[in-house]
């Protein structure tokens, strides 16, 4: 009960400036994460979430206020430390797949993983993991030869066959019908239920947001819990 949450923030703030204008986007999140827990995260348009994300995926840094992942203090840790730290504890997956489209679905997942295991390992745990999420058939398909709850799945399997300890996931159902979104959610949740996988899930759509346990919002800046 004592442990450790995987992720803290306090009094974060982030910034944005265009042409001398300061846009205040995050004034101050406060947010604990416990390992293996499942959370939403909503806002309206602009709110900040995507920004959010990105400073907990270790891709942007905040202006001020402190956060620590897994114990972890990423503002510390030089850009090569930080991709490492990335590559092994963190998965993401956008709205839009970001899958490379000149590889195969197969490549896509196996690709990250080079980084950590050899080419034939990572090979056998791609397949692998693209079976989990029902993709044996289109092993050898290129994401253009994909449909977007396909290629979103290719995206999930490409995020946690690293087996990161934490999945964020920006709107990864915005840009799929209701029902192909229903889907992609059901999988994320088995997915994560089998792994104890902390996962982050930023929507606007409240139906999917209560799908997971807890569901935070971004408004004004801050975090209000739902
Ligand atoms: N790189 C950037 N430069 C300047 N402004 C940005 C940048 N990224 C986001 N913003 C602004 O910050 C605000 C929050 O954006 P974002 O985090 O993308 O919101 P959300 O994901 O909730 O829609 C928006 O007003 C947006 O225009
Ligand atoms: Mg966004």
């Amino acid at each position: 009960m004592n442990e450790t949450p995987i992720l803290s923030m306090e009094n974060v703030t982030k910034n944005y400036f265009i042409e001398g204008r300061r846009i205040e986007v995050l004034k101050g999140v406060d947010l604990s994460i416990s390992k293996g827990e499942r959370l939403s995260l909503t806002g309206k348009s602009g709110a900040g979430k995507s920004t959010l994300l990105n400073i907990i995926a270790t891709l942007e840094r905040p202006d001020s206020g402190k956060i620590l992942l897994d114990g972890f203090d990423p503002v510390k840790l030089s850009d090569a430390k930080l991709s490492s730290f990335r590559n092994r504890q963190i998965g993401i997956v956008f709205q839009f797949h970001h899958l490379l489209p000149e590889f195969t679905a197969l490549e896509n997942v196996a690709i990250p993983l080079m980084i950590q295991v050899s080419k034939k390992t990572a090979f056998a745990r791609a397949k692998e993991m693209l079976g989990r999420v029902g993709l044996s058939e289109r092993l050898d398909h290129k994401p253009a030869e994909l449909s977007g709850g396909e290629q979103q799945r290719v995206a999930i399997a490409r995020a946690v066959v690293t087996e990161p300890a934490m999945l964020l996931m920006d709107e990864p159902t915005g840009n799929l019908d209701n029902d192909t979104g229903k889907m992609i959610i059901e999988l994320i949740l088995s997915i994560a239920q089998e792994r104890t996988l902390t996962t982050l899930f930023v929507t606007h759509n409240r139906v999917f947001a209560g799908e997971m346990g807890r569901i935070i919002e971004l408004k004004d800046g801050v975090i209000h819990n739902i």
